[in-house]
């Protein structure tokens, strides 16, 4: 038999799986009785902070994220916790200045971080580089992702040289983020094999179910080399989220690849997913609809996430009869927006400009301020450049920016510290208004009528329609 490499596994479960499948509303309370037996299992990380948890915790949930992250913290005493982060977006939509980049990442890791994933939406490097620093400092392990996309520029000789800038820059890792389940199963076996010639870091890879082919891509790229997977448990996996990790780590047994993982114990832990998976369909949090195969997915190139987002952007506006128009325009917006990646923030905007070009009936009649943003080069640069005449109609003769974009943020910190001062009860408290700054008071406002007993009518906005 071959030498042994047992394939190292992320489980999902507590971040993207319930982003992917529930609109991230699986609550701290939910999670924390089965993190000791998830903490037994063995794996090479949990994912559970970080994406969409962050702003669906406070907006939502009306849970303090820190808080969370701390008792997972408590309770996992022997596996590596993992965060995703949005490079200089953070865990928000906007960019932001250095300092606030760099004390997110030391809060992170104080408070119980080990791994962070960190991308950018546009795969602009310079976008990465502050949080990067700031991981090594804080001796946390940096993972940079790649934000995987299909594209005449996207060749096998892009992503090797920037997986080798990724190196350069710090990176302890390298990881092949795949948010809309494009990368094919022999697709995945060119990428990995070039990555693994290119560069010596760790290389991950993270896929999506949506598409059909996920088990597939990842059985071809564990042969190729590739050295951790991201899968979910059983009850919230496959359709938009991962793989199954029972289903994995039961294909690769008696292999060289063969995880080790108890199946009894995992079967326990399903046991205790399965009836909140249940409730999720029977209160319709959880839609039938996401857990098939959408090959539509393949067709436009629309991450899962996207797709629900569009479906109730129409279903607000009236006009569920224009889906098929909007899918075919989203490929067109992201052409005119330098054929970017789509995934948040990125995602957002294509998929909100494509809206409004369709329901407007006149393309680039009405442009929000991010598109703008995009186009003037505020998010960073894009693998192709802007279609000239659209950034000529959206933004007129403004200034663009071509260095990188925070170069042009002032220090943001402490003015951001004096404007929440009267709701702080802890440091991290800052970090939640840096972020979301009504989201944010209308939590410490909620927080602080519990703790006074008093009741409030805030709690009123817990249910809401969350754009994944
Ligand atoms: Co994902």
């Amino acid at each position: 038999m071959a030498e042994k490499k047992p394939i190292k596994i992320t489980e999902t479960i507590l971040r993207d799986a319930h982003q992917s499948l529930i609109a991230t509303r699986m609550s701290t309370e939910q999670m924390l009785p089965i993190v000791e037996k998830l903490d037994q299992v063995g794996y090479h990380s949990l994912e559970c902070w970080g994406g969409a948890t962050f702003d669906a915790s406070l907006r939502f949930l009306k849970e303090d994220p820190w808080e969370r992250l701390r008792k997972i913290r408590d309770k996992a005493k022997n596996t590596k916790l993992q965060m995703l982060f949005r490079g200089q977006n953070i865990l928000g939509y906007n960019q932001y200045s250095d300092d606030v980049v760099e004390y997110f990442v030391q809060k992170s890791i104080a408070n119980g971080i080990d791994i962070i994933r960190i991308f950018d939406c546009l795969n602009d490097v310079r976008n990465l580089q502050t949080a990067v620093t700031a991981a090594n400092k804080e001796k946390g392990h940096a993972q940079v992702a790649l934000s995987y996309t299909l594209g005449e520029a996207y060749t096998l000789d892009y992503w090797k040289n920037m997986a080798k800038q990724v190196e350069d820059m710090g990176a302890n890792s390298l990881c092949i983020k795949d948010m809309a389940g494009l990368l094919l199963p022999y697709t995945a076996t060119e990428l990995v094999q070039a990555l693994k010639e290119t560069v010596n870091i760790p290389i991950q890879l993270h896929t999506h179910y949506t598409s059909g082919v996920a088990s597939m891509t990842y059985l071809k790229a564990v042969e190729a080399g590739v050295d951790v997977i991201d899968t979910a448990m059983s009850p919230f996996a496959l359709g938009t989220s991962q793989p199954a990790t029972e289903v994995m780590v039961e294909t690769f047994k008696g292999t060289p690849y063969d995880t080790g993982f108890d199946q009894k114990l995992l079967a326990e832990i399903a046991d205790y997913f399965r009836p909140l998976r249940d409730e999720a369909l029977d209160t319709g949090l959880l839609n039938p609809k996401n857990l098939g195969v959408n090959i539509k997915t393949l067709l436009y190139q629309v991450p899962g996430g996207m797709l629900s987002n569009l479906t109730s952007q129409l279903k607000d506006l009236h006009a569920e009869d224009k889906y098929y128009e909007v899918l075919e325009e989203v490929p067109r917006v992201r052409k005119d927006l330098g054929d970017c990646p789509l995934v948040t923030p990125s995602s957002q905007i294509v998929g909100t400009q494509a809206v409004m070009n369709v329901i407007n009936g006149e393309r680039y009649k009405m442009v929000p301020q991010q598109t703008k943003d995009v186009l003037s080069g505020k998010y960073g640069a894009t693998v192709k450049p802007f279609n000239a005449e659209v950034q000529k109609k959206c933004i007129g003769d403004a200034e663009i920016i071509t260095d990188r974009p925070a170069n042009h943020i002032a220090p943001q910190l402490d003015k951001i510290k004096d404007e929440c001062a009267k709701w702080t009860q802890q440091e991290e408290d800052v970090l939640s208004y840096a972020l979301f700054p009504q989201v944010a008071v209308e939590f410490f406002k909620y927080r602080e009528a519990q703790q006074t007993g008093v009741d409030a009518n805030v709690a009123d906005s817990k249910n809401g329609a969350y754009p994944v």
